[in-house]
């Protein structure tokens, strides 16, 4: 029973306290440190229960494209939902997946014509492996079943994502049941504020030619983000290295895999990476941005190649058996149809380039130049921070963000890398702010 004093935040702590487990959070610290409850949000800000405001520097775990509570973005959801809230995508269709896939196809690469819905990242990825697996069997190849992929990977968290995915401490105590994938080092990219201060792929890409030397024959597929690996910390790629990668995939008959949930729709600047440097997957995994941080809904678009050998009679049973309830849910793809012509509006208009410009100069001033971060990685509009070595106990990454609360910012900490991940919408005014008290929290902390 509610105590007739308690106040809503209290209530809300009581609750949160007694029954939720939070993903990817250390439930004894968090327990131990003081809580918060977002309520609304408003634009690139969010609102506790107390009525307190923040920036949202993490967009809601890297999800949100035009800030919150849009009001172009509500009128299509509302829109939507007087329609109709669900319909399976299991051998029946609705209008509004049918024009976001037309739309979809339309920003990606020529050769990509096929849209299979899921509801989140993960099962994006999950999808991509499994269509290219399928694909190999169906067409007589039944011995190509090996993956490549990437060191420090990071791809989701189900069972097929964690065998691809590299990102040691979230799931080396899982590898016992996933399955063996050949890796070819990440390459490198020191860059931030519009400035590569060294890069090298020779590494990466002469492992790759061995591997493909050696088992093209046995190998389905090779999986990377393009450009930056996000939850490796903001790993940055020289530009041209997934371009040189697709050019040997090709070449060997490999499958390529590009996951774009994190970098697609404008995080990094272009709408599409794979589109902007001309490289032709034969999968995109998309999610994230793709409904502007609404609403769960992902698409791994492929090739009609792909699709075509999927069809036959039915009992030759080569149909694409992996179906998930909310798979291509209405509501998020009417939300998707709209988020995406309001980026395409912001790319035309020049509000994009001066967002992302207005963002790095940020960088340069309270990043590189500021001497108070050891090493700053930048591109687009996400930059990670690190820290001055510390001894992990002592949580420095953490107690900056908690810190940065009191300053009226929200911001997430990978270990002691600061991850800067705003809204694509977010002000220079904002900008300023952000990076502001994110300088004063670290100052108070460090010096602490
Ligand atoms: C590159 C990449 N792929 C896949 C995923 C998994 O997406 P989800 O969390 O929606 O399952 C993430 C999530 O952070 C990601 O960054």
């Amino acid at each position: 029973m509610t105590p007739a004093t308690e106040s809503q935040t209290d209530t809300v702590d009581r609750l949160d306290a007694a029954h939720a487990w939070h993903p990817f959070t250390q439930m004894q610290e968090h327990l131990a440190n003081p809580r918060l409850y977002i309520e609304r949000g408003e634009g690139c800000w969010l609102f506790d229960t107390d009525g307190n405001r923040y920036l949202d520097s993490n967009a809601s775990i890297w999800t949100n494209v035009h800030g919150h509570n849009h009001p172009a973005l509500n009128a299509a959801l509302i829109g939507q939902l007087e329609q109709i809230a669900h319909s399976t995508t299991l051998g029946l269709a609705h209008p509004t997946g049918a024009r976001l896939s037309e739309k979809l196809v339309s920003l990606a690469p020529d050769n990509l014509t096929r849209v299979f819905y899921s509801d989140n990242g993960s099962n994006a990825v999950e999808i991509a492996l499994k269509l290219s697996f399928q694909y190999w069997q169906l067409s007589g190849q039944p011995e190509k079943t090996g993956v490549i992929a990437l060191t420090g990977a990071y791809h989701g968290d189900t069972f097929g994502t964690m065998s691809v995915g590299d990102s040691g401490g979230f799931h080396s105590r899982f590898a016992p049941w996933c399955f063996p994938v050949d890796r070819v080092p990440t390459p490198v990219c020191d860059e931030a504020a519009g400035v590569v201060r060294s890069e090298d792929m020779s590494a990466s890409l002469a492992r790759l030619d061995a591997l493909l030397a050696e088992k093209a024959d046995t190998t389905a597929c090779l999986i990377m983000e393009p450009w930056v690996q996000g939850s490796a910390g903001m790993r940055l790629q020289p530009r041209g290295f997934m371009k040189a990668v697709a050019e040997r995939c090709r070449r060997a008959g490999v499958h390529l895999i590009l996951d774009e949930v994190f970098v697609g729709f404008g995080r990094v600047g272009p709408l599409l990476i794979c589109r902007e440097e001309g490289v032709e997957p034969d999968f995109l995994c998309l999610a994230k941005g793709l409904t502007a941080g609404y609403l769960p809904l992902a698409a791994t678009l492929t090739t009609e190649a792909v699709f075509q050998v999927f069809l036959g009679r039915f009992e030759e049973y080569k149909a694409f058996y992996h179906g998930h309830t909310f798979t291509g849910n209405p509501l998020g793809a009417a939300v998707a149809h709209k988020s995406i012509e309001l980026l395409e509006e912001r790319m035309a208009d020049g509000s994009h380039a001066e967002t992302l410009a207005a963002f790095e100069s940020a960088v340069k001033q309270y990043g590189v130049d500021s001497g108070l971060f050891p090493v700053v990685r930048q591109r687009g509009l996400l930059a990670a921070l690190e820290l001055p070595e510390r001894p992990v106990p002592e949580r420095t990454g953490l107690k900056i963000s908690l810190e940065a609360r009191q300053h009226g910012l929200i911001c997430r900490a990978l270990g002691d890398t600061l991850l800067v991940v705003p809204p694509l919408v977010i002000t220079p005014e904002e900008i300023d702010f952000l990076f502001k008290q994110l300088t004063r929290a670290t100052q108070i902390v460090l010096n602490a």
